[in-house]
């Protein structure tokens, strides 16, 4: 399996702090935004990881990341986003990489607790999303049995589909027939729907920490008292 982290777009809802790097490289407690989502995979035996950035950050990845891996037999590699066109768009520019094998796609920007190497090392085909309870499902993808809706407008569940995605070689093809939704972007939420609809998707509810780091105001969930088993306990506070 391959592994693919999303570290483009623009991150206006964090600006300015994003005025003069890029969101996954801000500081997260005692390392960059990056390293989470990195650790997700590596954790998992993935070998050959590529990140997908923006322009004006390309170098500023390379510099951290070049390199750094290598003696671990961890092969990362780098693919330029010119303009952020939507999370599927990753499976796209990621087509060489991915190549006949299976994919793990993670959002830069999402910090994981929990482990997920038993499901990632015993995926075989179709689709697998991890969704977890929230207070502000409007911020999410959320899904309901048969339904996924991007930031729904009218509640329909507090289950938000959080930013790891498993998917088989077909994904390449499904994400080249994606229509770009209302806001322009080619949404990741549609190919979770596509492979729902083939009774392909999997989906695993959770109960570890979760945060999307994508806002100023991370919000502390009603069982946000735990930390991720990564930050010391002698400073547990945020
Ligand atoms: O965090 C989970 C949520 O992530 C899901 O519940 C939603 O279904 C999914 O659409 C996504 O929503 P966000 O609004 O949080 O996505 P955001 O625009 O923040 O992008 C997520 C990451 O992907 C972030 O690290 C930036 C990167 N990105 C984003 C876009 C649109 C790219 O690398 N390229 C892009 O084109």
């Amino acid at each position: 399996m391959k592994g693919i982290i999303l570290a483009g777009g623009t991150a206006t809802r964090l600006f300015p702090m994003t005025a003069t790097t890029s969101k996954q490289l801000l500081p997260v407690y005692d390392r960059q935004m990056i390293f989470y989502p990195l650790n997700t995979l590596i954790t998992a035996g993935i070998k050959n990881i590529l990140i997908i950035v923006a322009p004006e950050h390309s170098g500023q990845f390379l510099n951290l990341l070049g390199s750094l891996f290598r003696k671990y037999d961890i092969h990362i590699s780098f693919e330029v986003q010119s303009v952020p066109r939507g999370l599927a768009e990753s499976l796209i520019l990621g087509e060489n990489h991915i190549g006949d094998d299976s994919v793990a796609l993670i959002l830069g920007d999402n910090i994981f607790e929990n482990d997920f190497s038993a499901q990632i090392k015993a995926f075989k085909s179709g689709g697998h999303v991890f969704a977890k309870k929230v207070s502000d499902p409007e911020r999410f993808g959320v899904v309901k049995f048969n339904k996924i809706i991007e930031k729904p407008k009218e509640w329909i569940s507090d289950y938000a589909v959080t930013g790891l995605y498993l998917y088989d070689n077909k994904c390449v093809e499904m994400a080249k027939k994606m229509k770009p939704s209302e806001r322009g972007e080619i949404e990741i939420t549609d190919i979770n729907k596509a492979y729902l609809k083939k009774r392909e998707l999997e989906v695993t509810l959770f109960d570890g920490e979760w945060l999307d780091a994508g806002t100023h105001n991370c919000k502390r969930e009603r069982n946000f008292q735990k930390f991720p088993s990564n930050f010391r306990k002698s400073d547990r506070r945020i």
